[in-house]
């Protein structure tokens, strides 16, 4: 009899290198680039730069490293950075903007993830000398995981920036899935670059390479968090072997992100989700009995994952083909 490989649906952070890509890697340039060395990664930041209408980029080991120097760039120690209150910053970072960087955080809520601007014009405080502490950055992520892979609308971004720009302060984008948002809203990448002073990007999500994030901001905001991740134990070698699969998930893995969010509309329907609340690779389904849901589901061949009590996370990627996601909306239909 033979076993069908499981449907992995825990996360877009499970892909393996195709063995395009690992060929890509096996045949990358490299150099020391601690010390500004390595060709390919020279190649990767240039593009991402580019592609975001900024000056630099800085190739980063996790998208997590790449929030918190993106973050401390803009927010010195005592200062804030306002935030919706399930961004990743703030709930999956495990604190580490206020464990490194001194900073500290006051946050909105919305059930799917979007900027509430008269909440944050409310939220937002000025410089009040020794009495409050002041606002310096607001952080917005697009796509929000924990809202489902919800889209922010290119709108309500312009708006937040008119907001900022008018009130000094700066902008954060976490854009860890940006290229799902990209490919769904059918926005130029550089519109969302126009929209923030720093962002950070992950390669490693949906776009299926095996590690690597980067920071896009100004040339000073680069060269400050070069030395900043070398001080946090982050500056790498050869890692041009790593942009490499960067390089080529940027020229073959966009596009296809669309099956993905097909994928993802087919799932909900089968969990009783509104096709139209999912944007792009993410499916939230709400249910009480969470970890038996889970359970019930591994033990037919499809991995979901919990990213709360009652809340179930499906997360469609690379390695989930058509065939996989309508055998995984079977079995999810039938509990
Ligand atoms: C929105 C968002 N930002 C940042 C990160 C952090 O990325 P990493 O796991 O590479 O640290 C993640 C990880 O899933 C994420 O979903």
């Amino acid at each position: 009899m033979s076993v069908e490989r499981p449907v992995d649906l825990r996360s877009d952070t499970l892909t393996r290198p195709t063995e395009a890509m690992r060929a890509a890697m096996a045949s990358a340039e490299v150099g020391d680039d601690v010390y500004g060395e390595d060709p390919t990664v020279a190649r990767l930041e240039e593009r991402v730069a580019v592609m975001f209408g900024h000056e630099a980029a800085l190739f980063m080991p996790t998208g997590s490293m790449s929030n918190v120097l993106a973050v401390r760039s803009l927010v010195a120690p005592g200062q804030e950075v306002l935030c919706e209150a399930s961004a990743h910053i703030a709930r999956a970072e495990l604190g580490a903007h206020g464990a490194y960087s001194g900073v500290t955080m006051r946050t909105w809520i919305h059930p799917r993830g979007q900027i509430d601007l008269d909440v944050v014009r409310s939220l937002y405080a000025p410089d009040m000398g020794p009495f409050f502490v002041r606002t310096a950055a607001i952080s917005v992520e697009n796509t929000h995981n924990f809202a489902g892979g919800a889209m922010l609308p290119l709108e309500s971004l312009r708006e937040l920036r008119e907001f900022a720009t008018g009130v000094g302060v700066r902008i954060h984008l976490d854009g860890a899935r940006i290229w799902n948002a990209h490919v769904a809203a059918g926005t130029p990448l550089v519109e969302y670059g126009a929209v923030a002073d720093v962002m950070s990007v992950c390669l490693s999500k949906g776009l299926g390479a095996p590690v690597g994030s980067l920071l896009v901001g100004s040339r000073d905001t680069v060269t400050e968090a070069r030395v900043w991740r070398k001080r946090m134990g982050g500056g790498m070698r050869q890692v041009g072997i790593l942009a490499a699969a960067g390089l080529y998930a940027l020229d073959h893995h966009v596009d296809r992100l669309a099956d993905d969010h097909a994928h993802a509309r087919l799932l909900a329907e089968a969990c009783g989700v509104d096709p139209a609340l999912v944007d792009t690779n993410i499916v939230v389904v709400q249910r009480s009995d969470a970890a038996s849901f889970v359970e019930a589901a591994a033990a037919q061949g499809v991995r979901v994952a919990t990213v709360g009590p009652t809340v179930v996370r499906l997360v469609t990627h690379l390695d989930v083909t058509r065939g996989d996601a309508e055998r995984a909306a079977s079995v999810l239909a039938t509990l």
